[in-house]
């Protein structure tokens, strides 16, 4: 990668960070190809799983703006830990008034529901992001996050 790359905070150079981002954090996940069973049951009382490889692709979308490392924040607050966590709770990032007194706690099923589309289940949060339409998506983004530091405490 070009050094342009790093300092350019247009669209292109964000993609190509969290691009290689996740390659760099994708290899153990693409080694556990098992379904990880998740704590989210769908509209017909379900149980969901996710498939880690396609979620670390999906992360990929994420990667512009979260880190899963403990302590950086980027655009968006670190994600370690997130499971399970109180909403608005990562220190040293600036959220919005809406995130910080949303009262939610990031279950995996929480997350599930609000990541179709974030503006909607969260009006006025600062998540720039569309959101993930495919069921599939998002299960498979959150087993990626709960088996790469998403579930640590
Ligand atoms: C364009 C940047 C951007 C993208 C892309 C993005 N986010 Fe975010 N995210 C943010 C920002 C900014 C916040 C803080 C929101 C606020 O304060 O209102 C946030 C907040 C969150 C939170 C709440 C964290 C907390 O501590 O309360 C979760 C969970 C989350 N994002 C998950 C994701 C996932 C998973 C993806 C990919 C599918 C994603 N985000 C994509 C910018 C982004």
């Amino acid at each position: 990668m070009r050094m342009r790359n790093r300092i350019v905070s247009s669209f292109a150079g964000y993609a190509s960070l969290a691009l290689a981002g996740a390659l760099l954090v994708s290899a153990p996940a693409a080694l556990a190809a098992e379904p990880v069973a998740l704590d989210i049951t769908d509209a017909t009382g379900v149980k969901l799983s996710g498939d880690p490889e396609r979620g670390a692709v999906v992360f990929k979308q994420c990667a512009a703006c979260h880190s899963l490392k403990q302590g950086e924040n980027k655009v968006g607050p670190s994600l370690f830990g997130v499971i399970g966590r109180k909403a608005g709770t990562v220190e040293g990032f600036n959220y919005s008034k809406v995130n910080k007194e949303s009262g939610i706690d990031w279950t995996e099923q929480v997350m599930f529901e609000y990541l179709e589309k974030p503006a909607k289940t969260m009006p006025g949060t600062k998540m720039a992001f569309a959101g993930l339409k495919k069921p599939e998506d998002r299960t498979a983004v959150i087993a990626y996050i709960q088996q790469n530091g998403g579930a640590a405490q």
